[in-house]
């Protein structure tokens, strides 16, 4: 029997903090879990973007096996997945310095998260590290020759980029140099926002009291729940306009539970904010309860991670040293056997 190849599927997190919050897991994690059946599917924990963020290197250590951890306690599996850490296959750096040739100094400019971070950190502190990142970022996708790039709505920019580039690099060099990838973008997930400021984004380096984590203990779940900002009206309704803190709320019930958000409006008709968020915190509770529980124990036991992340290297090399390969030859380099 003919059997077609499957699409591939790329996509990575950055190791930036002691745990994912619900926003990657929304966002992006869950995806990645759902894409496994029916896509090949490669996840990196991408350490080099952290480190435009010079993190300690202690912390950057044990922040890159919580990381992964935490993947293949949500459901990546590693029997069935590529599961790797950046900068453990060469390729992402070498294929970056060949994509930084043909990127415009004034296209990477107009990147909205690089403005907005540099914006933060004040002209002296801007690395050219963080200028390059969706860059490298586009490298990432580029040398698994991924279709199709599961992410939160914050990465759209960036996959656009590296549709640009690949896209110039076939013009260029011919067609068949770049696989051009496509953003998957869940809607109703693609913005889980803080739950203190519901007009910015869940994020690992906000206020902590705005974030769920997944490792967080269920005391605090609740706490912060119960302590969301919500709008001072008392009527449970739909409106991410003029009710975006509750609206969150309801999106990150209607995703963990299944019950679509109109379901839910019906079922607290009457009732106060207050049913809702108490009965939300238990929903996130049970929810991020067996993921704690998993994280934990592949944290002790140190040799599987290990065996799972050296297997997972010896397989993204085998795809990234052969796509690589492929592309700096059509630049004219002159690419030696591995
Ligand atoms: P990072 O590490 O900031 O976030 C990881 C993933 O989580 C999604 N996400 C969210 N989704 C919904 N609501 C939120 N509040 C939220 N916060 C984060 C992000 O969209 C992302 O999918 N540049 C990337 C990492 C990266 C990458 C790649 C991704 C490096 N190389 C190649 C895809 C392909 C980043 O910083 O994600």
């Amino acid at each position: 029997m003919f059997c077609m190849p499957r699409l591939r599927a790329f996509s990575g997190i950055q190791p930036t903090a002691d745990s994912l919050h619900l926003g990657n897991y929304l966002g992006a994690l869950r995806q990645w879990i759902d894409l496994q059946s029916s896509y090949d599917c490669v996840y990196s924990v991408v350490d080099l973007h952290a480190l435009t963020v010079t993190p300690d290197p202690e912390a950057l250590r044990r922040r890159v096996r919580v990381t992964a951890a935490q993947f293949l306690a949500a459901g990546v599996d590693p029997d069935q997945s590529v599961l790797f850490v950046q900068s453990q296959v060469p390729q992402h750096s070498q294929l970056t310095w060949l994509l930084n040739c043909v990127t415009g100094f004034g296209e990477a400019s107009r990147m909205t998260q690089f403005k907005d971070k540099a914006a933060k950190i004040g002209e002296q502190g801007v690395t050219v590290g963080l200028f390059d990142y969706p860059v490298l970022m586009a490298a990432d996708i580029l040398a698994y020759d991924a279709h199709v790039v599961p992410v939160g709505e914050d990465q759209r920019q960036h996959i656009e980029l590296s549709r640009t580039l690949a896209n110039r690099l076939n013009a260029r060099f011919g067609e068949g140099t770049a696989q051009v990838p496509e953003a998957l973008i869940i809607k109703e997930t693609a913005r889980i926002f803080d739950l203190r400021e519901p007009n910015a984004k869940m994020s690992k380096t906000g206020h902590p009291a705005g974030i769920i984590e997944l490792l967080d203990d269920p005391k605090t779940i609740t706490k912060r729940i119960k302590s969301a900002v919500t709008d001072s009206g008392t009527e449970v309704a739909w409106d991410p306009v003029a009710k975006p803190g509750l609206a969150n709320l309801l999106a990150i019930y209607s995703a963990l539970t299944g019950q679509p958000v109109q379901t839910l409006v019906e079922q607290y008709q009457g009732k106060l904010y207050g049913h809702l968020k108490a009965d939300l915190a238990e929903v996130v509770v049970e929810a991020l309860r067996p993921i704690r529980r998993r994280t934990a124990d592949l944290l002790d036991d140190p040799s599987e991670l290990d065996r799972i992340l050296d297997q997972g290297k010896d397989k993204a090399r085998g795809i990234a040293q052969g796509v690589y390969g492929r592309i700096a030859e059509r630049f004219g380099l002159a690419v030696q056997e591995a």
